[in-house]
């Protein structure tokens, strides 16, 4: 199932879930609908409140405008853009 590349793994409050996304769902809504909670504001790419790390894997974002180059380089992405554009991504919300 690891092939999977909707599913992906968040660490948050230093405890691991997984998230099988739907379609078009962002990391941020499927961990909404599973009932995490992680820190957001704009839900729109501007703000980057929700940024975690990316610990493997690559995320992919739409309409990115909050995180420079810099960011994106150091591993960083915005979940609530953000989808995951490989199997076996995870991202951190508490190494930011
Ligand atoms: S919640 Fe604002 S950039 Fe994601």
């Amino acid at each position: 199932m690891s092939e999977q590349v909707n599913l992906v793994t968040v660490v948050i409050d230093e405890e691991e879930h997984q998230i099988e996304l739907g379609d078009q769902e962002t990391i941020m809504e499927g961990a909404e609908r599973i009932g995490i909670d992680p820190p957001y504001s704009c839900q729109s790419g501007v703000c980057t409140t929700c940024k975690a790390k990316v610990v493997s894997g690559e995320v992919e974002m739409e309409n990115n405008f909050g995180l420079g180059e810099d960011e994106i380089k150091e591993g960083y992405a915005l979940t609530c853009i953000g989808r995951p554009k490989v199997a076996g991504t995870k991202i951190d919300w508490d190494d930011v």
